[in-house]
Formats: C-alpha cells, structure tokens, sequence
C-alpha cells in the first residue's frame, strides 16, 4: 500500500515537472484570456504590416490579449521586448528575429521561464529546444526559383545586380544562396554588384541609382530580395531613363500587393511568393506547445511563383 502511495507521488510529480518545460506561463484561472506577445522586428513595409495583422486578427478571434512590440529594426530593441514578455509573465511569444544570431540568451531565459517562443518568418541560428518551432518559408528554394526563371528569360546571358535584404537575416543570406545556385551552375549569367537594401523601399532606389551609376546600360537584370526594394529599384530605372521590365529586366520575391501592381504595370518581371499571413499557424503551435505535444522544428509555408502575365487576373484576390 506504502509503495503504491510512493508511485503515485512519483507519477504526480513526473506529469507536474514535464508540464513545466513550456506549460508554466499558462494564465491560472481556467478563465482568464491567455497573454502573448509579439516582437516585431519592424514595421517599415507592407509585407510585415500583413504580418502583424494576420497576428492581431488572429489574437482577437482566439480571446487572446496581446502584447505588441515593434522593434524598428534595432535588434537590441527587440531583446529588450522579449524581456519585458518574460517579466510579465506572458503565456507565450512570437518572435519574427531581425538576424539570425544574437537571440540565444533570451531564448535560454523564456525557456527557463517556461515561455514556449514560436519564431515567426525568420529563423535563428541557435540552439532548436529553445524554441518550438519556426513557421516560415523555405528562401534558399526562393532564390532558386527567381534564378531559374532569370536563366529562362535570359537564354543564359546576362549580367546581374543584386539588392540584397538585411544583412545576417536568414531570408538574405538564403535567397543569396538559392540564386547562387543556378549562377554558379550557368557561367553567362553574371552578378556584376551585390549590395544591401536592408528590405526597404527607399533605399533599394538608393542602390539602384548607385548601381545605374556605375553600370548604366551594362545592367540586364535586377534580382531584389523583397518587393519593396524591386519597386525603389524600379522608379530608379524610371528616373534615369531606362524601361523596367523591357531594358532591364526585375525579379523579386514576396508577392505584396505593390508588387502584383508592378507586374500588372509591366516593370516587374516575375515574383516568388513568401506569405505574411502566419498569424493562424503561430497560435496553433504555441497552443500545441502549452498542450504539451511535440512539434515539427519547421513548418513550412507553401508558396507560389508568378508571371507580370498572369498578375493582372490574379491581383484583386490577393490577401495582401
Ligand atoms: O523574413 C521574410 C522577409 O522579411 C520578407 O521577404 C521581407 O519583405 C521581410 O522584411
């Protein structure tokens, strides 16, 4: 009888100690809304204003509070904010991390916590139990699509400028990665400049000008590692007297609304998707998180390749 007593306990305490890994931010009472939090790493483009929204929509339909953080590109601002989750005792977090490295630290502290961290559109490079999963798309695939679409376009033959996203974000360093691919197997393609428009509008035209400068109309192709810096590149081509879309040729990834629209205008070539709307998909792990379940390290957005042809039939149903 003594030893059954002593087995129970022992049960008790091993079902009490799991339930604590990810389960000891849970609000109390059985009734009071849960609390997470959202750090943003900015808020400077449509792309991630969809995000957010597809986040707070998704809050509110689901009766949770949540604690909204925009970092505005700093990513000290955004461990900062994790921080301040973790000392108010959040139920969970969502983290789209500005770069990939740096994070661990405050991983390790929402772990010790017992605050399961979701990360949102960008990975990092850190330790995989200290988060529960990464929901996102894959960018290496990305780049290789625009790659072999600028291959198709191209016959093979054409000399490249790169925009590239924020430098030591994953989506940067893999949609690099991806084009690279399909260059380095194709030795008439060619990146003739390289440089970073840190994901922004205003300073992708920056570079384009720089690199119409320098290049002029020695230029075939602009690969741009987002939309936003594709249609900067785009008034570049316009302001210095060139025809985006027919003298030089642009590429882009993301699939934001001002990106269909410059398909349906004839100055972006062809885009590669990478959906925003990953509000529903947090929830769900954070949820299957405080339920204890395991789940996949990766869940990976399912996203499509699209033509300036098609963009015109397509851009009235687009969700963002
Ligand atoms: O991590 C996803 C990328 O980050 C999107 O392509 C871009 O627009 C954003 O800033």
């Amino acid at each position: 009888m003594k030893r059954n007593i002593m087995v129970l306990l022992m049960v008790v305490l091993m079902v009490f100690a799991s339930s604590a890994v990810f389960g000891a931010g849970q609000a109390e009472g059985a009734d009071q809304p849960k609390v997470v939090g959202f750090s943003q790493c900015d808020s400077q483009q449509a792309w991630r204003w969809a995000e957010t929204e597809s986040v707070k929509e998704e809050a509110a339909l689901r009766g949770y509070t949540l604690q909204y953080n925009d970092a505005q590109s700093s990513q000290a601002n955004q461990i900062a904010a994790v921080r301040s989750f973790i000392a108010q005792g959040v139920d969970g977090i969502l983290l789209a991390p500005q770069v990939t490295t740096g994070f661990g630290p405050v991983l390790r502290e929402a772990k010790e916590a017992g605050i399961p961290v979701v990360l949102l559109d960008r990975k990092v490079d850190e330790d995989p139990s200290l988060f529960v999963t990464f929901i996102g798309s894959d960018f290496v695939w990305e780049g290789e699509q625009v790659g072999k679409i600028v291959l198709e376009d191209t016959n093979g033959t054409a000399n490249i400028v790169e925009l590239q996203g924020t430098p030591g974000a994953d989506p940067t360093i893999e949609r690099k990665a991806g084009f690279e691919k399909v260059v380095n197997a194709n030795p008439g393609l060619k990146i003739i400049l390289s440089q970073t428009g840190d994901f922004n509008r205003t300073k992708g035209k920056e570079v384009m000008e720089a690199f119409l400068k320098a290049e002029g109309k020695n230029i075939d192709v602009v690969y741009a590692h987002n939309d936003d810096m594709a249609v900067g590149a785009i008034q570049a081509i316009k302001e210095y007297g060139l025809d985006p879309g027919k003298d030089i040729l642009v590429y882009s990834i993301d699939g934001v609304r001002d990106g269909f629209q410059a398909m349906v205008d004839g100055d972006l070539n062809a885009l590669v998707e990478c959906t925003p709307l990953l509000g529903p998909q947090g929830f769900d792990a954070l949820e299957a998180a405080w339920r204890g379940e395991e789940v996949s390290k990766w869940i990976k957005s399912e996203d499509g390749i699209f033509r300036m042809e098609e963009a015109a039939a397509l851009i009235e149903n687009r969700k963002y």
